[in-house]
C-alpha cells in the first residue's frame, strides 16, 4: 500500500478522512485545497483498494512560525527556513503498521534534496512520541506558548535536523 502524490480529484476524500480524524482540529475544504494546489509535491495520500486511508500535508515555511489552524498560506515563502509539516493522519485501522514513518521518510527526504536542512511541525494529539520515532526534538521558541495554545494543550513545536540525518 504505496504513498502517491495527492491529486485535486482526492481532496474530497481527505477532507472527509480529516473530518473523521481530528475532531477537535477542524478544517475548512480551502486548506486542503491551497496546500495541493500551492505545493503538491508535498501532500501524500495512502490508498487501499481505491479508498483513501491516510494522507501527509507538507510545505516550505517560516521556522518558528506555525502558520494558524484552518487558515490560508497565500503562497509558499521564497525564503522559507523549515520544511513544514502540517499533518499526517492515518484511519485508525490503518495505524501501528508502519505507513506514517514511510511518510515520514519520504517527506524528508523530499525536504533534503530541496535544500532544507531542518523539518518543524506542531505535534497534536499526544503524537509527540511518535514524532520522536522520526528523529524529531522538542524546540523552544520563546514567545511561541500562546500560538501553540491554540492548537490544543498537548501542542508542542517540534524540529528534525536533517543535516544530521543525511550526511
Ligand atoms: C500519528 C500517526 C500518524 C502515527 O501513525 P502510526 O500508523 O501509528 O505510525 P507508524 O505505524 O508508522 O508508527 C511507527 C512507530 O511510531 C510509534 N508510535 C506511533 N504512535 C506513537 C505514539 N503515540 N507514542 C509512541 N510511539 C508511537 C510506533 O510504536 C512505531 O514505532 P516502531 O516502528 O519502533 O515500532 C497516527 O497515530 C494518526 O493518524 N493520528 C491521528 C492524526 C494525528 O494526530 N496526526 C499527528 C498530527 S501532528
Amino acid at each position: 500500500m504505496p504513498w502517491r502524490p495527492m491529486t485535486a480529484q482526492d481532496l474530497a476524500q481527505v477532507q472527509i478522512l480529516a473530518d473523521t480524524i481530528h475532531l477537535d482540529h477542524p478544517e475548512d475544504a480551502r486548506v486542503f485545497e491551497e496546500r495541493q494546489r500551492l505545493y503538491p509535491q508535498g501532500c501524500l495520500v495512502l490508498e487501499e483498494g481505491g479508498r483513501i486511508v491516510g494522507y501527509a500535508l507538507t510545505h516550505p515555511w517560516h521556522f518558528g512560525s506555525p502558520p494558524a489552524l484552518n487558515s490560508l498560506l497565500g503562497e509558499i515563502p521564497s525564503k522559507a527556513t523549515t520544511y513544514y509539516v502540517h499533518d499526517v493522519a492515518l484511519l485508525p485501522e490503518t495505524r501501528g503498521k508502519g505507513y506514517a514513518v514511510q511518510a515520514g521518510e519520504r517527506l524528508a527526504r523530499h525536504a533534503h534534496d530541496a535544500g532544507f536542512g531542518n523539518m518543524s511541525l506542531v505535534a497534536v494529539n499526544n503524537s509527540q512520541a511518535f514524532w520522536e520515532r522520526l528523529d524529531f526534538r522538542a524546540a523552544d521558541v520563546p514567545g511561541l506558548e500562546a500560538k501553540l495554545l491554540t492548537y490544543g494543550p498537548d501542542a508542542v513545536l517540534m524540529m528534525r535536523n536533517l543535516a544530521q540525518a543525511y550526511s
